[in-house]
C-alpha cells in the first residue's frame, strides 16, 4: 500500500465508497435507511448477513482512509495522537460512571443544564466532558447547550449488552491491561492463569472466572460484555458453516463434541442447520446446567449436555472435537494438555478443529487487521493465553503425536474467525 501515490489511496476510496452507494442504493434487502452512515453502524441484531463485496468495500475504506491519514499527517503529529489516547479512556469511562447516554433521550436532544441536575455534577465540569465525547463521535450537539445522540451513544443507550461491555472493558481489562508489566517482572514464563495483571491488580489468586463468579455483578457485565463483544456480523455463525461441509457429514451416527461449548450456542447453530447429526456440549457444571435449562425443545433428541473438565480425558469418541474461543485463554503448556487428552478417544478420522481468531504471520498497521493484536493483548493481560498465527498453531499440533495430522486451516472472506483443521491419521 505505501507504494501507492495519496492520489491512488483517495481513487481507491472514491470507487469503494461508489461501490457502497450503489449497492446500498440497489439494495440487497438489508441496509434499508437511507443515511448510509445509520445503516452502516447497524448492529447485527437489526441487519442481516452483508454481501461479501460490502464486507470488503468497508474494509478498503477504513484500511486506505487510515493509510491516506498516516501518509498526510507529521509523525509528531501522529506520535501525540497515539500518547495522548489515554484521555480516550477517561472519557470513556466518565460515560460509564455517570450513565451518560441513558441521560440523553433516544431522539431528539437534551440540554446540558438537564443532565448536570440529573447526575449531580457541575455543569462546567460536564460540558467539558461533552465537548470531547464529541470529538470522538460519542454525542453530538445539533444546537449550542443541547446534546443528542450519534449511532454509537445511541447504542450504548439502548443496547444492554453494548452498556455492559463497555463498562467491563474500563473496569475489567484496562486495569488488568495496566499490570501487565508487572506480571512479567514477576512471573517471566507467562504460562500459568493466575500469574497475569488481572491477579495482580484484583490482589488475587484465582484465575479470572473463578474470581469473578465470587463477585456476581462483576461475572454478569463481563458475561454481558461478551456476548456484546461476539455479535458482529465478521463473527456471524454462517461463516462457520461455510468453512467447513458440514452437510456432507450430516447423518445420523456422526458426532461432535463442543468441548467448552458454552451454553450450546454453536451447536445449536449448527444443528439448526443440519437435518441429522448429532451434539454434545460439554462445559464445566453451573454452564452445562443453563445449557441444558434453555435447549429448545425441538433439539433434545440432537443436541445434549454433559459436565466434563477439558484437563481430564475425554471420555466420547466422536467424529469431530470442536473448540471455539478456547485455546485462546490458554499458554501452549495448557493448550497441549487439553488436545493430548482428547486423544485416546480418537478414532481414525476424526478431527479436532478449532474455531479462533487467527493472527497474521507477518505485522501488519492495517487497521482492519487490528482485532486480532487487540483480543492477543487481552489474553495476556487476563489469562496468559495468545492468539495464534498458523505456524503457532502447526507447531501446537504437531508435537501431541505424529498420527494428529495438521490438516489446514479454512478461512472465509468476511469472516474475523478461522477454523483449523487437524485429523486423527494412524
Ligand atoms: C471463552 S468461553 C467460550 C465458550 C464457547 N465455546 C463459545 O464459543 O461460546 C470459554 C468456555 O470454556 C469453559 N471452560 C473453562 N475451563 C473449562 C474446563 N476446565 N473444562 C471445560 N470447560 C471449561 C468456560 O466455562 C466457558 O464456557
Amino acid at each position: 500500500m505505501t507504494s501507492s501515490s495519496l492520489v491512488q489511496l483517495a481513487e481507491k476510496i472514491l470507487e469503494r465508497a461508489k461501490m457502497i452507494d450503489e449497492l446500498t442504493k440497489t439494495n440487497f434487502g438489508i441496509l434499508p435507511n437511507s443515511s448510509h452512515l445509520r445503516s452502516l453502524t447497524q448492529t447485527r441484531t437489526e441487519q442481516q448477513q452483508v454481501p461479501l463485496e460490502l464486507a470488503q468495500a468497508r474494509l478498503d475504506i477504513v484500511d486506505t482512509a487510515q493509510e491516506l491519514k498516516r501518509r498526510v499527517q507529521d509523525p509528531e503529529v501522529t506520535l501525540a495522537e497515539l500518547f495522548t489516547g489515554y484521555t480516550d479512556t477517561l472519557i470513556l469511562r466518565a460515560v460509564y460512571k455517570l450513565k451518560l447516554p441513558q441521560q440523553v433521550p433516544t431522539e431528539g436532544s437534551t440540554t446540558y443544564a438537564r443532565i448536570a441536575q440529573s447526575v449531580s455534577m457541575d455543569e462546567t465540569i460536564l460540558r467539558r466532558f461533552f465537548h470531547y465525547a464529541i470529538s470522538i463521535h460519542v454525542f453530538e450537539e445539533p444546537e449550542p447547550g443541547h446534546i443528542a445522540h450519534t449511532p454509537i451513544s445511541r447504542l450504548l443507550c439502548t443496547n444492554p449488552l453494548a452498556f455492559d461491555s463497555l463498562g467491563m472493558t474500563l473496569e475489567e481489562l484496562v486495569p488488568a491491561s495496566q499490570e501487565v508489566l508487572v506480571a512479567l517482572e514477576r512471573y517471566p514464563r507467562a504460562t500459568e492463569p493466575t500469574e497475569t495483571g488481572f491477579q495482580i491488580v484484583n490482589q488475587t489468586d484465582l484465575p479470572v472466572y473463578e474470581f469473578l463468579a465470587q463477585h456476581p455483578e462483576r461475572a454478569r457485565r463481563f458475561g454481558a460484555g461478551m456476548r456484546f463483544f461476539t455479535q458482529g456480523s465478521h463473527l456471524d455463525l454462517n461463516y462457520l458453516f461455510e468453512a467447513f461441509p458440514w452437510r456432507e457429514y450430516d447423518s445420523n451416527d456422526f458426532t461432535v463434541v463442543d468441548v467448552g461449548g458454552g451454553h450450546g450456542g454453536v451447536a445449536i447453530e449448527l444443528a439448526t442447520k443440519t437435518m441429522n447429526m448429532h451434539f454434545i456440549v460439554q462445559d464445566i457444571e453451573g454452564t452445562i446446567e443453563a445449557g441444558r435449562t434453555a435447549l429448545p425443545e425441538e433439539l433434545k433428541g440432537r443436541v445434549t449436555f454433559m459436565t466434563h473438565d477439558f484437563f481430564s480425558e475425554q471420555p466420547i469418541s466422536a467424529d469431530v472435537y470442536f473448540f471455539r474461543w478456547i485455546m485462546h485463554n490458554w499458554s501452549d503448556e495448557y493448550c497441549e494438555r487439553i488436545i493430548r487428552n482428547l486423544l485416546p478417544a480418537m478414532k481414525r478420522g476424526a478431527r479436532i478443529l478449532l474455531y479462533e481468531h487467527e493472527m497474521d504471520e507477518t505485522p501488519t498497521s492495517r487497521l482492519s487487521r487490528k482485532g486480532a493484536g487487540y483480543l492477543d493483548m487481552v489474553m495476556l493481560s487476563g489469562f496468559n493465553g495468545c492468539v495464534r498465527t498458523e505456524s503457532g498453531w502447526k507447531k501446537l499440533l504437531a508435537t501431541q503425536d505424529n498420527r494428529l495430522r495438521f490438516k489446514g486451516i479454512h478461512r472465509v472472506p468476511g469472516s474475523a474467525m478461522s477454523l483449523v483443521e487437524a485429523i486423527w491419521d494412524p
